[in-house]
Protein backbone atom coordinates (compact mmCIF):
# COMPACT_ATOMS: atom_id res chain seq x y z
CA UNK A 1 0.00 0.00 0.00
CA UNK A 2 1.36 3.33 -0.86
CA UNK A 3 -0.04 6.55 1.12
CA UNK A 4 2.64 9.14 -0.58
CA UNK A 5 2.07 10.98 -3.56
CA UNK A 6 4.34 11.43 -5.89
CA UNK A 7 6.90 14.14 -6.46
CA UNK A 8 4.77 15.64 -9.74
CA UNK A 9 1.43 15.61 -7.39
CA UNK A 10 2.88 17.25 -4.72
CA UNK A 11 3.72 19.72 -6.68
CA UNK A 12 0.68 19.99 -8.69
CA UNK A 13 -0.87 20.64 -4.81
CA UNK A 14 1.02 23.35 -3.70
CA UNK A 15 0.38 25.02 -6.92
CA UNK A 16 -3.25 25.03 -6.38
CA UNK A 17 -3.08 26.29 -2.94
CA UNK A 18 -0.90 28.73 -3.98
CA UNK A 19 -3.29 29.66 -6.62
CA UNK A 20 -6.16 29.69 -4.38
CA UNK A 21 -4.60 31.49 -1.42
CA UNK A 22 -3.04 34.42 -4.36
CA UNK A 23 -6.32 34.54 -6.58
CA UNK A 24 -9.45 33.15 -5.38
CA UNK A 25 -9.47 34.38 -1.76
CA UNK A 26 -9.23 38.16 -2.78
CA UNK A 27 -12.60 38.32 -3.24
CA UNK A 28 -14.37 35.76 -2.18
CA UNK A 29 -16.93 37.15 0.06
CA UNK A 30 -17.89 39.75 -1.84
CA UNK A 31 -18.56 37.39 -5.31
CA UNK A 32 -20.45 35.63 -3.09
CA UNK A 33 -22.67 38.51 -1.67
CA UNK A 34 -23.21 40.34 -4.95
CA UNK A 35 -23.33 36.50 -6.96
CA UNK A 36 -20.45 37.53 -9.28
CA UNK A 37 -19.09 34.49 -11.30
CA UNK A 38 -15.10 35.02 -10.95
CA UNK A 39 -14.49 35.38 -14.80
CA UNK A 40 -10.60 36.43 -14.09
CA UNK A 41 -9.84 33.52 -12.23
CA UNK A 42 -11.26 31.00 -14.16
CA UNK A 43 -9.27 32.10 -17.30
CA UNK A 44 -6.10 31.72 -14.70
CA UNK A 45 -7.54 28.41 -13.91
CA UNK A 46 -7.49 27.91 -17.76
CA UNK A 47 -3.66 29.31 -18.58
CA UNK A 48 -2.75 26.68 -15.28
CA UNK A 49 -4.15 23.59 -17.35
CA UNK A 50 -6.52 23.05 -14.43
CA UNK A 51 -10.02 23.03 -16.97
CA UNK A 52 -8.59 19.75 -18.58
CA UNK A 53 -6.48 18.32 -16.12
CA UNK A 54 -6.76 14.79 -17.20
CA UNK A 55 -7.07 15.27 -21.27
CA UNK A 56 -4.74 13.92 -22.45
CA UNK A 57 -2.05 16.69 -24.25
CA UNK A 58 -2.96 15.52 -27.70
CA UNK A 59 -6.58 17.54 -27.53
CA UNK A 60 -5.30 20.34 -25.56
CA UNK A 61 -5.38 19.42 -21.65
CA UNK A 62 -2.51 18.40 -19.35
CA UNK A 63 -2.61 14.56 -19.40
CA UNK A 64 -2.65 14.59 -15.65
CA UNK A 65 -4.09 11.72 -13.60
CA UNK A 66 -7.30 11.37 -11.83
CA UNK A 67 -5.33 11.93 -7.81
CA UNK A 68 -4.15 15.17 -9.14
CA UNK A 69 -7.20 16.47 -9.98
CA UNK A 70 -8.56 15.74 -6.37
CA UNK A 71 -5.59 17.39 -5.29
CA UNK A 72 -6.28 20.39 -7.25
CA UNK A 73 -10.57 20.09 -6.49
CA UNK A 74 -10.17 19.53 -2.65
CA UNK A 75 -7.28 22.83 -2.09
CA UNK A 76 -9.14 25.59 -4.58
CA UNK A 77 -12.39 23.92 -2.34
CA UNK A 78 -11.09 25.23 0.74
CA UNK A 79 -11.42 28.94 -0.65
CA UNK A 80 -13.66 28.80 -3.17
CA UNK A 81 -16.15 26.28 -3.88
CA UNK A 82 -18.07 28.48 -6.27
CA UNK A 83 -14.58 28.29 -8.72
CA UNK A 84 -14.33 24.73 -8.03
CA UNK A 85 -17.56 23.71 -9.28
CA UNK A 86 -16.46 25.36 -12.35
CA UNK A 87 -13.13 23.14 -12.44
CA UNK A 88 -15.29 19.95 -11.48
CA UNK A 89 -17.91 20.08 -13.86
CA UNK A 90 -15.44 21.12 -17.32
CA UNK A 91 -13.01 18.68 -16.18
CA UNK A 92 -15.61 15.72 -15.07
CA UNK A 93 -18.33 16.01 -16.72
CA UNK A 94 -17.37 17.77 -20.41
CA UNK A 95 -14.28 16.81 -20.92
CA UNK A 96 -14.16 13.67 -19.84
CA UNK A 97 -17.35 13.24 -21.21
CA UNK A 98 -16.09 13.89 -25.02
CA UNK A 99 -13.06 12.35 -24.97
CA UNK A 100 -14.19 8.44 -23.48
CA UNK A 101 -16.85 8.77 -26.11
CA UNK A 102 -16.85 12.11 -28.32
CA UNK A 103 -16.10 11.77 -32.00
CA UNK A 104 -12.73 12.61 -33.46
CA UNK A 105 -13.91 15.75 -35.14
CA UNK A 106 -16.13 16.24 -31.66
CA UNK A 107 -12.52 15.99 -30.03
CA UNK A 108 -10.60 18.68 -32.14
CA UNK A 109 -13.73 21.10 -32.54
CA UNK A 110 -15.04 20.93 -28.84
CA UNK A 111 -12.61 19.24 -27.16
CA UNK A 112 -9.63 21.22 -27.72
CA UNK A 113 -10.76 24.52 -26.57
CA UNK A 114 -12.36 23.13 -23.62
CA UNK A 115 -9.82 21.57 -22.00
CA UNK A 116 -7.57 24.19 -22.60
CA UNK A 117 -9.53 26.34 -21.04
CA UNK A 118 -10.34 28.53 -24.29
CA UNK A 119 -14.09 28.25 -23.70
CA UNK A 120 -15.88 26.76 -20.74
CA UNK A 121 -18.62 24.00 -20.67
CA UNK A 122 -21.93 22.63 -19.42
CA UNK A 123 -23.74 19.14 -18.50
CA UNK A 124 -27.24 19.30 -18.88
CA UNK A 125 -29.06 16.20 -17.47
CA UNK A 126 -31.50 17.51 -14.66
CA UNK A 127 -35.07 18.95 -15.63
CA UNK A 128 -37.51 20.59 -13.67
CA UNK A 129 -39.13 16.88 -13.64
CA UNK A 130 -36.49 14.45 -13.53
CA UNK A 131 -33.94 15.45 -11.58
CA UNK A 132 -32.76 12.22 -8.99
CA UNK A 133 -35.30 9.77 -11.35
CA UNK A 134 -32.76 11.03 -14.60
CA UNK A 135 -34.52 8.18 -16.82
CA UNK A 136 -37.55 10.55 -16.94
CA UNK A 137 -36.45 12.64 -19.43
CA UNK A 138 -38.86 15.20 -20.70
CA UNK A 139 -36.96 16.73 -23.27
CA UNK A 140 -37.38 16.18 -27.12
CA UNK A 141 -34.90 15.44 -29.84
CA UNK A 142 -36.69 14.13 -32.58
CA UNK A 143 -34.30 13.08 -35.42
CA UNK A 144 -35.37 14.97 -38.84
CA UNK A 145 -32.70 13.09 -40.71
CA UNK A 146 -29.91 15.88 -40.66
CA UNK A 147 -30.47 16.82 -38.18
CA UNK A 148 -32.38 16.43 -34.30
CA UNK A 149 -35.57 19.51 -33.17
CA UNK A 150 -34.20 20.05 -29.96
CA UNK A 151 -37.69 21.07 -27.39
CA UNK A 152 -37.51 21.24 -23.46
CA UNK A 153 -36.22 22.84 -20.93
CA UNK A 154 -32.92 21.97 -18.03
CA UNK A 155 -33.02 23.21 -14.39
CA UNK A 156 -30.43 23.90 -12.46
CA UNK A 157 -27.40 24.11 -15.03
CA UNK A 158 -23.86 24.65 -13.36
CA UNK A 159 -21.98 27.37 -16.07
CA UNK A 160 -25.40 28.01 -17.46
CA UNK A 161 -24.93 31.32 -18.75
CA UNK A 162 -20.68 31.39 -18.86
CA UNK A 163 -20.55 27.65 -21.06
CA UNK A 164 -20.01 28.15 -24.46
CA UNK A 165 -20.89 24.47 -25.20
CA UNK A 166 -23.78 22.42 -23.35
CA UNK A 167 -23.86 18.43 -23.39
CA UNK A 168 -27.49 18.14 -23.37
CA UNK A 169 -29.40 14.69 -22.66
CA UNK A 170 -32.95 14.47 -24.29
CA UNK A 171 -35.37 11.79 -25.55
CA UNK A 172 -35.43 10.76 -29.19
CA UNK A 173 -37.98 7.46 -28.91
CA UNK A 174 -39.58 7.60 -25.33
CA UNK A 175 -40.48 4.00 -26.70
CA UNK A 176 -37.65 2.82 -25.80
CA UNK A 177 -37.61 4.62 -22.47
CA UNK A 178 -34.09 5.04 -21.35
CA UNK A 179 -32.58 3.02 -24.09
CA UNK A 180 -34.19 5.76 -26.38
CA UNK A 181 -32.13 8.69 -24.68
CA UNK A 182 -29.26 10.78 -26.50
CA UNK A 183 -26.86 13.12 -25.40
CA UNK A 184 -25.62 16.21 -27.93
CA UNK A 185 -23.16 18.84 -28.49
CA UNK A 186 -25.25 22.36 -28.18
CA UNK A 187 -23.75 25.55 -29.07
CA UNK A 188 -24.43 28.63 -27.47
CA UNK A 189 -26.25 31.01 -30.04
CA UNK A 190 -27.87 27.89 -31.66
CA UNK A 191 -32.07 29.57 -32.94
CA UNK A 192 -34.37 28.73 -30.13
CA UNK A 193 -31.47 28.38 -27.60
CA UNK A 194 -32.31 30.62 -24.58
CA UNK A 195 -31.02 31.46 -21.38
CA UNK A 196 -33.01 31.62 -17.98
CA UNK A 197 -32.04 34.24 -15.11
CA UNK A 198 -29.66 32.81 -12.62
CA UNK A 199 -30.33 31.57 -9.53
CA UNK A 200 -30.57 33.18 -6.00
CA UNK A 201 -28.86 30.21 -4.25
CA UNK A 202 -28.36 29.35 -0.73
CA UNK A 203 -24.33 28.39 -1.59
CA UNK A 204 -21.58 28.43 -4.26
CA UNK A 205 -23.13 32.17 -5.69
CA UNK A 206 -20.20 32.99 -7.44
CA UNK A 207 -21.21 30.07 -9.62
CA UNK A 208 -24.12 30.67 -12.36
CA UNK A 209 -26.90 28.25 -12.29
CA UNK A 210 -29.34 28.96 -15.03
CA UNK A 211 -32.73 27.28 -16.83
CA UNK A 212 -31.78 26.84 -20.44
CA UNK A 213 -34.70 26.74 -22.65
CA UNK A 214 -34.86 24.65 -25.94
CA UNK A 215 -37.29 25.60 -28.75
CA UNK A 216 -37.10 24.02 -31.78
CA UNK A 217 -33.33 24.11 -31.77
CA UNK A 218 -31.39 22.14 -34.73
CA UNK A 219 -28.77 20.22 -33.24
CA UNK A 220 -26.55 18.94 -36.06
CA UNK A 221 -26.50 14.63 -35.97
CA UNK A 222 -23.16 14.91 -36.66
CA UNK A 223 -23.27 16.45 -32.74
CA UNK A 224 -24.98 13.20 -31.08
CA UNK A 225 -22.42 11.70 -28.42
CA UNK A 226 -22.03 7.94 -29.65
CA UNK A 227 -24.57 5.49 -31.34
CA UNK A 228 -28.52 6.11 -30.97
CA UNK A 229 -29.54 5.34 -27.91
CA UNK A 230 -26.06 5.82 -25.87
CA UNK A 231 -27.25 9.31 -24.22
CA UNK A 232 -28.36 7.40 -20.72
CA UNK A 233 -25.06 5.33 -20.59
CA UNK A 234 -22.85 8.52 -21.41
CA UNK A 235 -25.00 10.63 -18.39
CA UNK A 236 -23.80 8.06 -16.19
CA UNK A 237 -20.34 6.75 -17.14
CA UNK A 238 -19.59 10.47 -16.98
CA UNK A 239 -21.40 11.22 -13.83
CA UNK A 240 -19.15 8.29 -12.24
CA UNK A 241 -15.78 10.53 -12.54
CA UNK A 242 -17.88 13.77 -11.48
CA UNK A 243 -19.24 12.19 -8.25
CA UNK A 244 -15.51 11.66 -7.49
CA UNK A 245 -14.70 15.49 -8.19
CA UNK A 246 -17.88 16.80 -5.79
CA UNK A 247 -16.63 14.14 -3.13
CA UNK A 248 -12.93 16.07 -3.53
CA UNK A 249 -14.93 19.46 -3.11
CA UNK A 250 -16.66 18.52 -0.21
CA UNK A 251 -13.40 17.39 1.34
CA UNK A 252 -11.66 20.54 0.56
CA UNK A 253 -14.90 22.77 2.02
CA UNK A 254 -14.70 20.40 4.91
CA UNK A 255 -11.05 20.88 5.48
CA UNK A 256 -10.83 24.79 4.33
CA UNK A 257 -13.72 25.12 7.45
CA UNK A 258 -11.21 22.91 10.03
CA UNK A 259 -8.00 24.42 9.21
CA UNK A 260 -10.02 28.56 10.30
CA UNK A 261 -11.27 26.78 13.06
CA UNK A 262 -7.76 25.26 14.31
CA UNK A 263 -6.21 28.50 13.99
CA UNK A 264 -8.72 30.64 15.12
CA UNK A 265 -8.97 28.27 18.25
CA UNK A 266 -5.12 28.83 19.02
CA UNK A 267 -5.67 32.56 18.78
CA UNK A 268 -9.06 33.27 20.97
CA UNK A 269 -8.41 32.87 24.14
CA UNK A 270 -11.36 32.51 26.91
CA UNK A 271 -11.03 31.76 30.65
CA UNK A 272 -7.20 33.04 31.01
CA UNK A 273 -6.52 30.37 28.02
CA UNK A 274 -6.64 29.70 24.29
CA UNK A 275 -9.77 28.24 23.58
CA UNK A 276 -7.80 25.34 21.92
CA UNK A 277 -6.93 24.18 25.72
CA UNK A 278 -10.23 23.70 26.12
CA UNK A 279 -11.12 20.32 26.14
CA UNK A 280 -15.07 20.87 24.47
CA UNK A 281 -13.19 22.50 21.88
CA UNK A 282 -10.58 20.26 21.30
CA UNK A 283 -11.96 17.44 21.25
CA UNK A 284 -14.41 18.79 18.71
CA UNK A 285 -11.27 19.61 16.73
CA UNK A 286 -10.29 15.93 16.91
CA UNK A 287 -13.47 15.05 15.42
CA UNK A 288 -13.38 17.41 12.77
CA UNK A 289 -9.55 16.15 11.77
CA UNK A 290 -10.54 12.13 11.98
CA UNK A 291 -13.40 12.52 10.12
CA UNK A 292 -11.63 14.51 7.07
CA UNK A 293 -9.11 11.99 6.92
CA UNK A 294 -11.39 9.28 6.43
CA UNK A 295 -13.14 11.17 4.28
CA UNK A 296 -9.79 11.79 2.37
CA UNK A 297 -9.00 8.40 1.95
CA UNK A 298 -12.10 7.69 0.50
CA UNK A 299 -11.74 10.17 -2.23
CA UNK A 300 -8.20 9.38 -2.79
CA UNK A 301 -8.92 5.65 -3.24
CA UNK A 302 -11.71 6.48 -5.72
CA UNK A 303 -9.53 8.41 -8.29
CA UNK A 304 -6.49 6.06 -7.89
CA UNK A 305 -9.00 3.49 -8.94
CA UNK A 306 -10.14 5.28 -11.68
CA UNK A 307 -6.34 5.64 -12.44
CA UNK A 308 -5.34 2.12 -12.23
CA UNK A 309 -8.49 1.80 -14.75
CA UNK A 310 -10.83 -0.34 -12.25
CA UNK A 311 -13.96 0.15 -11.74
CA UNK A 312 -15.01 3.26 -9.37
CA UNK A 313 -18.47 3.21 -9.20
CA UNK A 314 -19.10 1.82 -5.65
CA UNK A 315 -15.98 4.26 -4.15
CA UNK A 316 -16.99 6.78 -6.32
CA UNK A 317 -20.12 7.06 -4.42
CA UNK A 318 -19.24 6.08 -1.00
CA UNK A 319 -16.66 8.97 -1.53
CA UNK A 320 -18.96 11.42 -2.11
CA UNK A 321 -21.86 10.24 0.39
CA UNK A 322 -19.25 10.36 2.92
CA UNK A 323 -17.42 13.45 1.91
CA UNK A 324 -20.26 15.79 1.25
CA UNK A 325 -21.62 14.31 4.89
CA UNK A 326 -18.48 15.21 6.29
CA UNK A 327 -18.21 18.97 4.78
CA UNK A 328 -21.88 19.87 6.68
CA UNK A 329 -21.04 18.25 10.17
CA UNK A 330 -17.65 19.85 10.02
CA UNK A 331 -18.33 23.60 8.49
CA UNK A 332 -21.29 23.05 11.22
CA UNK A 333 -18.79 22.46 14.13
CA UNK A 334 -15.98 25.06 12.41
CA UNK A 335 -19.00 28.16 12.80
CA UNK A 336 -19.43 26.74 16.71
CA UNK A 337 -16.17 27.03 17.60
CA UNK A 338 -16.21 30.31 15.97
CA UNK A 339 -18.81 31.43 18.03
CA UNK A 340 -19.84 34.72 17.14
CA UNK A 341 -17.50 35.37 14.94
CA UNK A 342 -18.10 32.02 12.86
CA UNK A 343 -22.17 34.12 11.94
CA UNK A 344 -20.88 36.98 10.29
CA UNK A 345 -19.09 36.86 6.65
CA UNK A 346 -15.55 38.47 7.11
CA UNK A 347 -14.71 35.04 9.11
CA UNK A 348 -15.70 32.68 5.71
CA UNK A 349 -17.28 29.47 7.89
CA UNK A 350 -20.35 30.64 7.71
CA UNK A 351 -19.89 30.93 3.61
CA UNK A 352 -18.71 27.28 3.62
CA UNK A 353 -20.95 26.01 5.64
CA UNK A 354 -23.71 27.18 3.36
CA UNK A 355 -21.52 26.22 0.69
CA UNK A 356 -21.55 22.39 1.89
CA UNK A 357 -24.96 21.68 1.74
CA UNK A 358 -25.05 21.33 -2.24
CA UNK A 359 -22.45 18.64 -2.70
CA UNK A 360 -25.01 16.37 -0.87
CA UNK A 361 -27.32 17.49 -3.78
CA UNK A 362 -25.62 17.89 -7.18
CA UNK A 363 -24.50 14.65 -9.14
CA UNK A 364 -26.69 12.59 -7.45
CA UNK A 365 -28.34 13.38 -3.81
CA UNK A 366 -26.90 11.68 -1.01
CA UNK A 367 -30.23 8.71 -1.13
CA UNK A 368 -29.08 8.49 -4.77
CA UNK A 369 -25.87 7.37 -3.83
CA UNK A 370 -26.82 5.34 -0.99
CA UNK A 371 -28.85 3.63 -4.12
CA UNK A 372 -26.03 3.08 -5.63
CA UNK A 373 -24.18 1.50 -3.07
CA UNK A 374 -26.26 -0.72 -2.07
CA UNK A 375 -27.41 -1.84 -5.57
CA UNK A 376 -23.26 -2.52 -5.64
CA UNK A 377 -22.83 -4.15 -2.47
CA UNK A 378 -26.46 -6.19 -2.63
CA UNK A 379 -25.07 -7.06 -6.41
N1 LIG B 1 -22.71 3.04 -15.81
C1 LIG B 1 -23.25 2.53 -16.95
N2 LIG B 1 -24.55 2.26 -17.08
C2 LIG B 1 -25.32 2.52 -16.02
C3 LIG B 1 -24.85 3.05 -14.81
C4 LIG B 1 -23.47 3.31 -14.73
N3 LIG B 1 -22.93 3.81 -13.64
N4 LIG B 1 -25.87 3.20 -13.95
C5 LIG B 1 -26.96 2.78 -14.60
N5 LIG B 1 -26.62 2.38 -15.84
C6 LIG B 1 -27.50 1.79 -16.86
C7 LIG B 1 -28.05 0.46 -16.39
O1 LIG B 1 -27.17 -0.59 -16.70
C8 LIG B 1 -29.34 0.38 -17.17
O2 LIG B 1 -29.07 -0.04 -18.48
P1 LIG B 1 -29.78 -1.35 -19.10
O3 LIG B 1 -31.27 -1.12 -19.01
O4 LIG B 1 -29.27 -1.40 -20.50
O5 LIG B 1 -29.36 -2.51 -18.28
C9 LIG B 1 -29.78 1.83 -17.27
O6 LIG B 1 -28.61 2.63 -17.04
C10 LIG B 1 -30.84 2.20 -16.27
O7 LIG B 1 -30.31 1.92 -15.01
P2 LIG B 1 -31.22 1.68 -13.76
O8 LIG B 1 -32.29 0.68 -14.06
O9 LIG B 1 -30.32 1.41 -12.61
O10 LIG B 1 -31.93 3.11 -13.63
P3 LIG B 1 -32.68 3.71 -12.41
O11 LIG B 1 -33.58 4.72 -12.96
O12 LIG B 1 -33.22 2.67 -11.49
O13 LIG B 1 -31.52 4.41 -11.54
C11 LIG B 1 -29.99 6.15 -11.07
C12 LIG B 1 -30.52 5.13 -12.07
C13 LIG B 1 -28.71 5.61 -10.46
C14 LIG B 1 -30.96 6.50 -9.97
C15 LIG B 1 -29.75 7.37 -11.97
O14 LIG B 1 -30.98 7.82 -12.48
C16 LIG B 1 -29.03 8.48 -11.28
O15 LIG B 1 -27.82 8.43 -11.11
N6 LIG B 1 -29.78 9.54 -10.89
C17 LIG B 1 -29.18 10.74 -10.37
C18 LIG B 1 -28.92 11.71 -11.48
C19 LIG B 1 -27.86 12.69 -11.14
O16 LIG B 1 -26.82 12.38 -10.57
N7 LIG B 1 -28.09 13.93 -11.53
C20 LIG B 1 -27.09 14.94 -11.38
C21 LIG B 1 -27.31 16.04 -12.35
S1 LIG B 1 -25.84 16.60 -13.06
C22 LIG B 1 -25.23 17.78 -12.04
O17 LIG B 1 -25.61 17.95 -10.91
C23 LIG B 1 -24.10 18.51 -12.64
C24 LIG B 1 -23.87 19.88 -12.11
O18 LIG B 1 -24.35 20.84 -12.65
C25 LIG B 1 -22.92 20.09 -10.98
Amino acid sequence: MQFQLSEEQSMIQQAARDFAQQELKPGVIERDEHQKFPVEQVRKLGELGFLGMMVSEEFGGSGLDAVSYVLVMEELSKIDASASVVVSVNNSLVCYGLEAFGSAEQKEKYLKPLASGEIIGAFCLSEPEAGSDATSQHTTAEDKGDYYLLNGTKNWITNGSTASVYLVIAQTDPSLKHHGINAFIVEKGMEGFTIGPKENKMGIRGSDTHSLMFNDVKVPKENRIGENGFGFKFAMKTLEGGRIGIAAQALGIAAGAYELALAYAQERKSFGKPISDHQAIAFKLADMATKIEAARMLVYKAAWLKDQGQSYTLAGSMAKLYASKVAMEVTVEAVQVHGGYGFVKEYHVERLMRDAKITQIYEGTSEIQQMVISREILD
